[in-house]
C-alpha cells in the first residue's frame, strides 16, 4: 500500500519533507572548487545527477547557506568526486565546517584547475555551463572536461545514513575472472620492472586487486605505496582467451636508498630510459610508452580496451598544468 499522502492544503513540514527526500538512495560526492584567493573549497553533496551525454553535462545543487557557496557561485570550474565505500570519513569531513578539509586529503589539478581528489570512485572535472537559482539552493550545471573512474564499490546514502551497495561490481569485474593485476610503480623518477623467467623485463604483478597499499609483489618482498597516489590506469586483454590485465599506477612510499631495498628480480629504471626492447609483451610496451608521455605532461587517462580499439577515459582540450603537490 502506498504511504499516506500529505494534505497539500497544509503547510509542508520541512523536516518531514527532508525525511521523504532522504528515502531516495544516492551515492555521495565531494564537490570541489577554488575561491577568489585560489584556496581549495569543498563540500559533501548527494544532489548529483547526470544530465546529458552530448554535450556532456551534469548537475549538483549547492545550498546557499554553505560556507563554500560564494566560491561555487563565482568560480568558472568545479569538480565532482564520487566517493567509494571506504570514504564515509571523507564525506563527514567535507560535510563539516572544518577549515582544514584539504589538509589530510590528497588532491590534484587535472584540467580546469578545480581540485580533484586523488582517491575517489570517479571524478568529473567541469567548467561551469549554467547556474540556476532554485529556492534555498543553486543548481550548478557543469560541462565535463575530463573524468576518470575506478572499479571500487560506491559509497551509498539513504535516510541520513551511509549504505553499502549489494553486488557492486558486474560479473566481468569479479575476482574469479583472475585478471592479472600489474603495477606501474614510480619512485624518484624511475619505474619498477620485474625480470621474467625468459630474461626479459615486465611490470611487477600482484596476487589480486589489493585493498591495502601494502603490495606483495611477485610473492616476494612487500612494498608500501602512497595511499593517495594509487590509481587504476589501464584494462586490456592481450590475446583471445587470456585473463586480461588490470594495471594500476602507484608511488612507492619510500624514496632514495630505501626505495632500492628490493627483492631479487625487481629493479628501477629511469622513466625516460626504459628498456622497451627488452620488454616481452607488445601491449605492455605500448602502455608504458603512453604512460611515459602522459607523465611528462602530468596528465593521465584511463585506457579501457574494447572491440573498436579501446578508449581513454579523458575528454580534453589543451593541456592544463597539474600541481605535483598531492603526489
Ligand atoms: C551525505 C550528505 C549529502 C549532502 N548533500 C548536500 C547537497 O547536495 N547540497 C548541499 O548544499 N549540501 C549538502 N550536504 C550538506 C553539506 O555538506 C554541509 O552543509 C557542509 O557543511 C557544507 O560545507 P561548507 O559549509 O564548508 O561549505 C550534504 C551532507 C551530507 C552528509
Amino acid at each position: 500500500m502506498p504511504a499516506p499522502a500529505l494534505d497539500i492544503q497544509k503547510q509542508i513540514d520541512q523536516l518531514e519533507l527532508r525525511r521523504a527526500f532522504g528515502t531516495f538512495l544516492t551515492g555521495v560526492t565531494v564537490l570541489t572548487t577554488t575561491d577568489g584567493e585560489g584556496t581549495p573549497r569543498g563540500m559533501t553533496a548527494n544532489s548529483f545527477t547526470s544530465v546529458s551525454l552530448d554535450p556532456p553535462l551534469l548537475l549538483v545543487c549547492v545550498g546557499k547557506s554553505a560556507a563554500s557557496f560564494p566560491a561555487f557561485a563565482k568560480s568558472a570550474c568545479f569538480a565532482v568526486n564520487l566517493l567509494h565505500e571506504r570514504q564515509d570519513g571523507v564525506s563527514s569531513l567535507f560535510a563539516s565546517k572544518s577549515a582544514a578539509k584539504f589538509e589530510s586529503i590528497g588532491h590534484d589539478v587535472v584540467h580546469t584547475g578545480a581540485p580533484v581528489l586523488t582517491d575517489c570512485l570517479t571524478w568529473f572535472d567541469c567548467s561551469v555551463q549554467q547556474r540556476v537559482d532554485a529556492g534555498d539552493h543553486m543548481i550548478l550545471i557543469g560541462r565535463v572536461q575530463a573524468f576518470g573512474t575506478s572499479p571500487s564499490p560506491p559509497l551509498g546514502f539513504c535516510r541520513g545514513r551511509y549504505a553499502e551497495v549489494k553486488d557492486p561490481l558486474p560479473p566481468e569485474w569479479s575476482p574469479s575472472r583472475n585478471m592479472i593485476v600489474g603495477y606501474i610503480i614510480e619512485a624518484d623518477g624511475r619505474i619498477l620492472l620485474r625480470a621474467t623467467s625468459e630474461g626479459k623485463w615486465s611490470l611487477p604483478i600482484a596476487a589480486g586487486r589489493q585493498k591495502t597499499t601494502l603490495l606483495d609483489l611477485n610473492n616476494a618482498k612487500t612494498v608500501a605505496l602512497l595511499p593517495d597516489a594509487t590509481f587504476l590506469y589501464s584494462i586490456f586483454d592481450v590475446s583471445e582467451g587470456d585473463p586480461g590485465y588490470i594495471i594500476y599506477r602507484g608511488r612507492l612510499a619510500a624514496s632514495g636508498e630505501a626505495a632500492d631495498d628490493l627483492a631479487p628480480g625487481l629493479r628501477f629504471f629511469p622513466i625516460d630510459d626504459l628498456p622497451f626492447d627488452a620488454i616481452g609483451e607488445r601491449d605492455i610496451v605500448a602502455m608504458l610508452r603512453r604512460y611515459v608521455h602522459e607523465r611528462s605532461q602530468n596528465r593521465f587517462g584511463i585506457y579501457v580496451d574494447a572491440i573498436d580499439g579501446g578508449r581513454v577515459a579523458m575528454i580534453s582540450d589543451p593541456i592544463a598544468t597539474r600541481s605535483p603537490a598531492a603526489e
